[in-house]
């Protein structure tokens, strides 16, 4: 249950935002009433769908710019509104591109971006990534500022509760901006600004610390987007693990394995000796036959010549056919040793059979 609630969460709040986004398609009915920021996540809710706004003449119509390099709900075949250039911005309905609005216009929920810069923007500028202020300027309240508030200045800070979601419950994420220079902020009690603090002192909220963190412990901590370093012990310890768990797999395979080979090894002996009893056992064989062949052939005539003329074609006989023999026998054996079992036996007959004849 509780690995499937953030998944269902999850699932809920993108299903919600694709019904939020509205259905009503290119050249139907909206209503410019409708159109809200969400409660908790102060989104941009309108009756059209994605690709669409709702024009004055109350019906959806192709939005004419866009805030995303990849904006949501436009498929391959759909050619995108364009970004709007330096100077202009692309407001929340994203109907068309508008000029910056000068210090004191209203603008829209957290739109820093609608409001014309200062000229001093470069040095007021927010580059810390915390999103402070953009080129210098914010909107609070509705209202196009400067970011430009120094110490003990009065200063106007806008409060905003978010609506958080974790595992089990949901919770109330307050965020405050303010118009202080960047390194200040706004005091709430005092709307005055204040130097933010370093890391270690207490704090109550974020924008009260220079990393823009403030822990669960009430003190200033890191900045949560500082990447963890890994000190250098911890790379050689997962290096030689690494190369240990390799090693120690081989050596344990080939521990694992060797009294496979061992007793495959000792299988081809066998096999190898069987074969030479069986070869000693034919040439036996041969030459018993061979001896008692001549025994009867010898009586009558010519008897010494006979036998000395077969003791000698014997002899050349003997001395070929073991030779002859062994080596095609051999050869026979050598590929059965590097073949199976089982098919060389066959092999082995056929082999042996023509030799005989
Ligand atoms: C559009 O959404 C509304 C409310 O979510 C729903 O009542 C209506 O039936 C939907 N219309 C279409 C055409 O899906
Ligand atoms: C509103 O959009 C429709 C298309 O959906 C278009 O025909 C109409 O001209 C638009 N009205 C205005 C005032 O732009
Ligand atoms: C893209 O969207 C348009 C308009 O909604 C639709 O007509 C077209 O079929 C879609 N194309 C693809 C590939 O989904
Ligand atoms: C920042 O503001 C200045 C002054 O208004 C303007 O000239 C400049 O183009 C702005 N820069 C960006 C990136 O918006
Ligand atoms: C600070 O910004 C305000 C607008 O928010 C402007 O009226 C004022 O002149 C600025 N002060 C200085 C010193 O630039
Ligand atoms: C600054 O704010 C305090 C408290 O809100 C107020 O009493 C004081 O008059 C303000 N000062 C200026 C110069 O606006």
């Amino acid at each position: 249950m509780l690995q499937l609630l953030p998944f269902s969460l999850v699932f809920f709040s993108s299903w919600t935002l694709h019904a939020n986004a509205g259905n009503a398609t290119f050249g139907t009915a909206c209503s410019l009433s409708d159109q809200r920021l969400e409660v908790g996540t102060y989104q941009f809710q309108t009756d059209c769908d994605s690709v669409t706004f709702c024009n004055s003449s109350s019906l959806c119509d192709l939005k004419g710019c866009r805030r995303d390099d990849f904006p949501f709900g436009y498929n391959s075949t759909q050619t995108l509104p364009p970004k709007c250039t330096t100077g202009q911005f692309c407001p929340d309905e994203e109907d068309a591109c508008q000029p910056v609005l000068p210090v004191g216009s209203p603008c829209q929920f957290n739109r820093d971006d609608e409001c014309e810069g200062p000229p001093n923007f470069k040095e007021l500028a927010d580059r810390s990534g915390f999103g402070l202020n953009v080129n210098g300027s914010v909107c609070l309240n509705n209202i196009c500022m400067w970011a430009n508030a120094t110490v003990g200045q009065n200063c106007t800070v806008q409060n905003t509760a978010y609506i958080g979601y974790s595992k089990t419950s949901e919770f109330v994420d307050i965020v405050s901006r303010d118009n202080c220079k960047i390194g200040l902020y706004c005091d709430s009690q005092h709307l005055a600004c204040m130097q933010t603090k370093d890391l270690g002192v207490s704090c109550d909220a974020d924008k009260e610390c220079s990393t823009y963190n403030c822990m669960a412990s009430g003190v200033c901590g890191p900045s949560a987007n500082t990447p963890d370093h890994v000190a250098t012990w911890v790379y050689v310890v997962v290096g030689v693990c690494i190369f240990g768990g390799v090693i120690g797999t081989l050596i344990g395979l080939y521990i694992f394995h060797r009294k496979d080979r061992d007793s495959e090894r000792e299988k081809r002996h066998q096999y190898w000796r069987e074969q030479n009893a069986f070869r000693q056992h034919i040439m036996q064989m041969q030459e018993t036959a061979r001896n008692s062949l001549l025994y009867y052939a010898t009586p009558g005539n010519n008897s010494p010549r006979s036998t000395m003329y077969s003791r000698d074609a014997g002899g050349s006989d003997d001395s070929h056919m073991p030779m002859l023999q062994p080596a095609s026998k051999s050869s026979g054996l050598r590929y059965h040793i590097s073949d199976e079992d089982g098919s060389s036996e066959s092999l082995v007959m056929q082999r042996k059979d023509p030799g005989r004849f």
